[in-house]
């Protein structure tokens, strides 16, 4: 253990930031160190999983109020690997339907001794709202379609380390881009880092006020796979959408799946991937998310070194 406290030291100077809060705040430098910081912890995992001490005494409560399978799995994974506490709340068990605000809730917890609060809720903003009210570190695991973090930086982690760069590369999020904190946090992370960006789908679900902060948009699917590196294939948010943004989901498929077909007409080393959790048949087809080309399970594995980084960022000692 000793040769990876000194791998890691404490917290730099250079992070000032008490919570992580969205991809849109934060300085190119300050991803980069993420990313850079999210190496070593996947490194240091791959050489032994019994556990870092960088968080040891402290504890990280999951504060989730919409349904997750990876996020809250590997927030709790990444927790644990650093020696942290960890700690589920459940919303439908709790007394928030007695009655309880939110804020109480968690101001309630904290008082039972939290440094750091993981958080997804359906309203965008809540994150935020809970930063202003409570002093342990906040981190969004998710706010409606707002951002998601900590998913823009394994993607771009996933894309960095397949690739060997993220500037200069061309990006094309694909599915719903307006429901999608995905897209959100991508967006943010990869034109920061000097990607190209181009959002595709549906004319729906695609604005085209994204070319305002130079964001291509395009509704043909087809016409762009020849000059993509990446493709990020979104899956349609229905739980978020109020009317229906297409005839049927037959007409979607026919239109944005990713298919062995298309696959043919992109770059050889093309990347493709995936948030998850993943409609086989609607954004991609079986053949294509268990291909080569796809990175979509090395992304799951990246996820636990980025939130380990994130979380030793906001919850670590300091000098
Ligand atoms: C994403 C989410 O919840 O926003 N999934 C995830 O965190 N792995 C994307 C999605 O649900 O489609």
């Amino acid at each position: 253990m000793a040769t990876e406290t000194v791998q890691f030291g404490p917290v730099p100077e250079c992070w000032t930031r008490q919570h992580l809060l969205g991809l849109e705040e934060l300085s190119a430098e300050e991803i980069t160190l993420i990313l850079d910081k999210a190496v070593l912890f996947k490194e240091a995992m791959a050489q032994s999983r019994s556990g870092l001490q960088l968080l040891s005494g402290k504890t990280c409560v999951n504060l989730f109020f919409e349904n997750s399978t990876r996020t809250r799995t590997s927030f709790s994974l990444a927790a644990r690997r650093l020696g942290a506490q960890t700690l589920d709340f459940s919303s439908s068990t709790s007394s928030l339907s007695k009655g309880e605000t939110f804020i109480d809730t968690a101001k309630n917890l904290e008082a039972m001794g939290i440094d750091v609060v993981i958080v997804r809720h359906r309203t965008p903003g809540a994150p935020t709202l809970l930063a202003q009210n409570l002093r342990c570190a906040v981190v969004n695991a998710g706010d409606g379609p707002h951002e998601h973090p900590t998913q823009g930086l394994l993607d771009i982690m996933t894309i960095r380390q397949r690739l060997g760069r993220v500037a200069g590369l061309t990006v094309a999020l694909v599915g719903d881009i307006a429901h999608s904190r995905t897209a959100r946090s991508n967006i943010w992370g990869l034109k920061k880092l000097g990607a190209e960006v181009i959002v595709c789908g549906p004319s729906t679900l695609v604005s085209p006020r994204w070319a305002e902060i130079g964001v291509e948009y395009s509704y043909s699917l087809d016409d762009i796979l020849p000059r993509v590196d990446v493709l990020n294939l979104l899956r349609i948010q229905l739980e978020r959408q109020f009317t229906r943004p297409f005839p049927s989901v037959r007409e979607y498929a026919h239109l944005y799946t990713m298919d062995q077909r298309r696959l043919e007409k992109t770059k050889d080393d093309v990347l493709i991937l995936a948030p998850g959790p993943i409609n086989r048949g609607v954004e991609v087809t079986p053949a294509v998310a268990d291909g080569p080309h796809s990175a979509i399970l090395e992304q799951v594995t990246n996820g636990v070194a980025v939130r380990m980084a994130v979380l030793w960022l906001v919850g670590g000692k300091r000098d």
